[in-house]
């Protein structure tokens, strides 16, 4: 028999991990995109000894040394933040007509956050914020369907077939609305109090599906996010969440325990309380 030389083992391809700039920053937690361009731009950026003022420029995570105003660069810790956003503040870093901000309820913070997804002004409730750009990912892509719980007050009695059509899903402009969980809390004489669970995050979505139902929203508390609820946080207050809450909340959704059975099985009372109440 012929002599074969043993076949060499073939060592896998190394893998780098190449990032725009810009995103390397965002990425770590430092800061965000925009301003890491700002940063970038005005030369306080040097990669591997040269100042590198292109936020397109691509590096590799591993092998480029990254240099911030003469310091090293290193992933910040992670942190996410529970807010209770009162009625009235924008989710938003700055305003250009200096109207209250999310940010302003954070001034004892000494890390970059971001606000995951948002509220309209005129809502209230439960707020994540965070340097975690997977985490932000997870709970804001519609793809894991991580449910989103409102209380909410409507201009008009609802009947049990406008509660049904919530339900279903409703045609808006951008599209039907996934089926949601609706329960009516109460009504008053004339106006209806439900809670609805929705698995997307489309701009105003609670209230164009209220309006799709020719009511208007009069009212509206974000109470939950996945089985995350305000609970005993206090209108306007944040706190850290524990690293249970981070896991859970990463689970939840699709491939998750199920958030949008278990946040509506556990709902509180609709009034009362600091748990995000809607009353009249
Ligand atoms: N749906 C809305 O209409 N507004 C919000 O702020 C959140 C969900």
């Amino acid at each position: 028999m012929k002599y074969r030389k043993p076949e060499k083992k073939r060592k896998p391809p190394q893998q780098h991990v190449l990032k725009t700039l810009d995103r390397i920053f965002s990425k770590a937690g430092i800061c965000s995109r925009t301003e890491a361009r700002e940063w970038i731009v005005r030369g306080r950026v040097k990669v591997n000894g040269k100042t590198q003022r292109d936020p397109e420029h691509w590096v590799d995570v591993d092998q480029d040394a990254i240099v911030l105003d003469g310091r090293p660069l290193r992933a910040e810790k992670k942190i996410h933040i529970l807010l209770y956003k009162p009625k009235g503040y924008l989710t938003t870093y700055k305003d250009p007509e200096g109207r209250p901000t999310v940010y302003d309820l954070l001034q004892k913070l000494d890390q970059w956050v971001f606000p995951v997804g948002r509220l309209d002004q005129d809502t209230s409730g439960l707020l994540i914020l965070t340097n975690d750009t997977d985490f932000a990912e997870h709970i804001t892509n519609p793809d894991y369907h991580v449910a989103k719980t409102y209380l909410v007050k409507t201009s008009t009695l609802l009947s049990d077939e406008q509660l049904e059509m919530l339900r279903q899903g409703l045609e808006l402009k951008d599209g039907p609305t996934r089926p949601a969980k609706v329960r009516r809390m109460r009504d008053s004489e004339s106006r209806s109090f439900i809670e609805i669970t929705i698995t997307e995050g489309r701009n105003r979505q609670v209230r164009r599906m209220v309006e799709a139902l020719d009511s208007k929203v009069l009212k509206l508390v974000r109470v939950a996010i996945g089985p995350i609820r305000i609970e005993r946080l206090q209108i306007g207050k944040w706190r850290h969440m524990t690293q249970d809450e981070v896991r859970v909340l990463r689970r939840s959704g699709r491939k998750g325990a199920g958030p949008v059975e278990s946040a509506a099985k556990r709902a509180p009372a609709a009034e009362g309380g600091d748990s995000g109440a809607v009353s009249e």
